[in-house]
């Protein structure tokens, strides 16, 4: 990345998919973090993500592994391997002991995401995902998957852009139309966690909008981040609520595999799992708002020590002190451990 100062990728829970799509027997090759992996469920529904060369001969577990009982064979000469890496059996010298494992990486299953932990510096995951609360309610708002779930793919964008938008309340005329700008009315840290409120006026200098039929609306965009893979934005207009997780887990240096999840507060009576009336205008709406932002993450060069203007100084430097604790080991060291 193009002037970007840190070695390590940043600490925490990176989202790899949902838990939806990844079935009972299902093997998955994927690459995180400058690093070849494979994804699979084993049969007592565990999902597991090791690396992905088998330590015999080095053969990539992501093609042509399967699943068998809680383990994953390989495709070259059948070496089963757990779920967290140990060697099951060696089908043909079964009495062998060899003291080999493959590393495995933590994983969770949290309000219908899968999710995998990073630290460079070797730590195992020291806070937990609590979710989302409206991803959690299904009795209030529409289930996630499959409509809510956006797959965006790889991006040229790192993980620090899209978080950076929590205190970027000038950015709404410019990026997404919007009338006016928001207003801070909040900031609230607690090391990992970051949660933000922003007041807005919905239809800002509009008569009426689809949003706002009876003309503009004080409402209310709330952010929270867990650590930089992932952050959500919650719209507040008057009861209606929308909530909207950015995941962005790094694939390499400049490369992130980024999902947009969505979920709104259901239209009155509707008990369907497919977003109706404002609700679904909405969550297609907000779609399409994150596209105009990736323009943006995709094509920028990080400006470490930015000539800030106005009320975005305070947020911006505090965001910008916010984020640093993810880049660094307990010690202060700035490089990752060797084999992250
Ligand atoms: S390379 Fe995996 S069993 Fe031989
Ligand atoms: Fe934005």
């Amino acid at each position: 990345m193009r002037d970007w100062p840190y070695e390590a990728f940043p600490t925490g829970w990176y989202q790899i998919g949902y838990s939806a799509e990844l079935k009972t027997g299902d093997v998955e090759p994927v690459k995180y973090f400058d690093q070849q992996l494979v994804l699979f469920r084993t049969e007592d529904g565990q999902a597991s993500l090791l690396d992905a060369y088998c330590p015999h001969l080095g053969a990539h577990l992501g093609y042509g592994g399967k699943v068998q009982g809680d383990c994953i064979e390989c495709p070259f000469h059948g070496w089963q391997w757990r779920g967290d890496g140990s060697l099951g059996t060696i089908p043909y010298d079964p009495e062998a002991d060899r003291r080999v494992r493959i590393p495995a990486w933590h994983t969770r299953e949290v309000a219908g995401l899968l999710l995998a932990w990073y630290d460079g510096f070797g730590r195992e995951p020291f806070w937990e995902w609590p979710g989302i609360t409206e991803f959690l309610d299904e009795e209030n708002f529409y289930p996630i998957f499959p409509q809510g779930a956006d797959h965006i793919g790889i991006r040229k964008i790192i993980p620090q852009s899209p978080v950076e938008n929590t205190p970027d309340f000038e950015h709404f005329p410019y990026v997404h139309g919007a009338g006016r700008a928001g207003n801070p009315i909040l900031w609230e840290e607690k090391e990992h966690y970051l949660r933000t409120r922003i007041s807005f006026l919905f239809g800002a200098n509009k008569a009426k909008t689809w949003l706002t039929p009876d003309g503009p609306m004080e409402g209310e965009i709330e952010t929270e981040a867990w650590g930089l893979g992932l952050s959500n934005a919650r719209f507040k207009v008057g009861e209606f609520v929308t909530s909207q997780l950015t995941a962005t887990t790094p694939v390499d240096a400049e490369h992130s595999k980024l999902f947009d999840t969505i979920t709104a507060t259901r239209e009155p009576g509707d008990a369907g799992d497919e977003p109706t009336g404002r609700s679904g205008k909405m969550i297609t709406f907000q779609k399409g708002q994150i596209r105009h932002d990736f323009k943006i993450w995709e094509n920028q060069r990080y400006v470490e020590h930015p000539p800030f203007a106005g009320r975005e100084a305070d947020a911006y430097a505090s965001f910008r002190r916010w984020s640093k604790q993810f880049y660094f080991g307990p010690n202060g060291e700035s490089k990752p451990a060797a084999g992250h």
